[in-house]
């Protein structure tokens, strides 16, 4: 797939860099894809990946993994073209600026409002229940962490299952999009737990079943 992996920070590093070891062809998008700090961060990836702007990342991608703060989503999103029947990956966990609750939610999320500033992309809700620790390496023991997704569009969940299953997640089809109003407060389950009970990032949620 042409993956595009808008920002240039943890996430995008972690999951472009696997995406691309996977054999996809990928391309991150930077506010400022010249500067030193973009430079010195590709430099670090294990396989050099091509940077450019946003909306040269975006047009005529597959997938377009929106890895980027909260706060500057709609702003991003704005300066694209059209994205209509892109697949939009929304990891985003829409965080307060003290990290201790959720800036939406329960009766709607950042993934319902992202499908309505691009109308026309299909949603799909993923990642943003596990930590950047764990997208590096989702294996703990014999078990595979759990990843919920959801979405609206049958043909973009696929897609998204598929590069779930390509990282060595246990992947788990939540339902539609509206169910991201309970996977991002699980998030902040997992934020509260990781961050301010201190377990660190290396843990994971994971679905037994009988
Ligand atoms: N870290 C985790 O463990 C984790 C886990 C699950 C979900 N998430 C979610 O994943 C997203 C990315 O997290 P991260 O940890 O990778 O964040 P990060 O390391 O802070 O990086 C985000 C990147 O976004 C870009 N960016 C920053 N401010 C921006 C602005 N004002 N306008 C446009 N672009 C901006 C920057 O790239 P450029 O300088 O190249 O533009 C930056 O490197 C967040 O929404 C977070 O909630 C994170």
């Amino acid at each position: 797939m042409k993956i595009a992996v808008l920002g240039t920070g943890r996430v995008g590093g972690i999951l472009g860099g696997r995406w691309a070891k996977a054999g996809h062809a990928v391309t991150f998008g930077s506010r400022d894809p010249a500067c030193p700090k973009v430079r010195d961060w590709l430099a670090k990836l294990e396989t050099p990946l091509p940077v450019t702007s946003h909306v040269e990342a975006a047009r005529g991608a597959d997938v377009v993994l929106l890895a980027v703060p909260w706060q500057c989503v709609q702003e991003v999103l704005a300066e694209l073209d059209d994205l209509t029947g892109q697949t939009i990956i929304d990891c985003i966990n829409p965080l307060t600026a003290d990290f201790r609750g959720l800036d939406v939610g329960h009766s709607t999320s950042a993934a319902e409002q992202i499908a309505e500033w691009v109308p026309g992309a299909n949603v799909v809700k993923a990642f943003n229940s596990v930590s950047a620790a764990t997208m590096a390496n989702p294996l703990y023991g014999e078990q595979q962490a759990t990843l919920f997704y959801c979405g609206d569009s049958p043909d973009a969940k696929s897609q998204v299952r598929q590069l779930v299953t390509e990282l060595d997640f246990e992947p788990v089809d939540a339902g539609p999009l509206r169910i991201a109003r309970y996977i991002e407060p699980l998030a902040m389950l997992y934020i509260h737990l990781a961050v301010f009970e201190r377990w660190g990032g290396n843990c994971a949620f994971k679905i037994v079943k009988r």
